[in-house]
């Protein structure tokens, strides 16, 4: 596949070099810093008609939180399968989804692309729904990330959080700045630390006056996630169990249903 990849930083250096090992070609990359990016703008209307001209059949987005809705805005009208990596919009899917639906094309987000912490989420789910019924165990998440990190907290821990409000009714607000007084019982307290070089670390803990059941998900290195972009654009591009080509908004549990 001819692939455009927006945004030339880490990862996308990271994804180019995987989708070339499956065989894909890349044929245009955007960025306005990165000086062996085939097309160095930070205007989302020039990076449109960029992608558009390269003949690409399919887009990667990581860029960075402050550019991506803009992005984003300006690809769904290319229709071309679309996968966005990058976090800091998710609050405004709604908006993202009509779009798309608009423009007819395909567009798959995560705030995580890796295997391991997909499967992480889905523990995460069961365990909540499991530890709900015991209610000597409280519970909060922790996540630390390398200093370079623009967003606080991560997409991945917003999306843990998620999933154990959703297993755990008695959570249901979460704080995720420090705490100056006791918190509430119906609090879910999710602290991030951002320190050196850490790919990505999570952690869910289960805690009673008796023991601590600890789930940690521990990122080696960013080369999970590359790959995982890479399929979920294969996925995307790929046709749907009638033949027919995907239309409208996916994730990685769409790609994992597949699988
Ligand atoms: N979903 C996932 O699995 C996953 C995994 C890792 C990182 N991320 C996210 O992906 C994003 C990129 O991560 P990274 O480690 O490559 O960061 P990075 O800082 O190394 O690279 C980001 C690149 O985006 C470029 N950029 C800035 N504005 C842009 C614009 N308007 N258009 C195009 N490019 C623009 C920057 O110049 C930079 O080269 C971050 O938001 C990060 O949190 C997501």
């Amino acid at each position: 596949m001819n692939i455009a990849m927006v945004g030339f930083g880490k990862m996308g250096h990271m994804i180019a070099q995987a989708a070339e090992l499956r065989g894909h070609k890349i044929v245009c990359s955007v960025d306005p810093f990165a000086r062996d990016a085939s097309l160095v703008t930070g205007d989302a209307a020039s990076m449109a008609e960029g992608v558009k001209n390269s003949g690409a059949e399919g887009v990667i987005e990581f860029s960075h939180p402050a550019s991506v809705f803009s992005n984003i805005q300006a690809l769904i009208p290319l229709g071309l399968p679309l996968v966005v990596g990058t976090t800091g919009w998710h609050d405004r899917i709604d908006e993202v989804s009509a779009a798309v639906e608009r423009g007819g094309g395909s567009l798959l987000y995560s705030s995580n692309f890796s295997i391991g912490v997909n499967l992480f989420y889905r523990i995460v789910s069961e365990a909540s729904r499991l530890m709900a019924e015991f209610e000597q165990y409280d519970v909060a998440l922790f996540e630390s990330h390398h200093n370079q990190k623009a967003d606080s907290p991560s997409g991945t821990a917003l999306e843990l959080a998620k999933r154990v409000m959703d297993g755990v009714p008695r959570k249901t607000r979460l704080v995720t700045d420090a705490f100056v007084r006791k918190p509430e019982a119906d609090e879910l307290h999710l602290s991030s630390v951002r320190v050196g070089s850490v790919p990505g670390t999570h952690t869910v803990w289960f805690d009673s006056a008796a023991d601590t059941i600890e789930l940690t998900h521990t990122a080696r290195n960013r080369e999970g996630f590359a790959l995982g972009a890479v399929r979920a654009l294969e996925w995307l591009q790929g046709p749907d169990q009638s033949g027919a080509t995907k239309k409208g908004i996916f994730t990685m549990k769409d790609v994992f249903n597949d699988i």
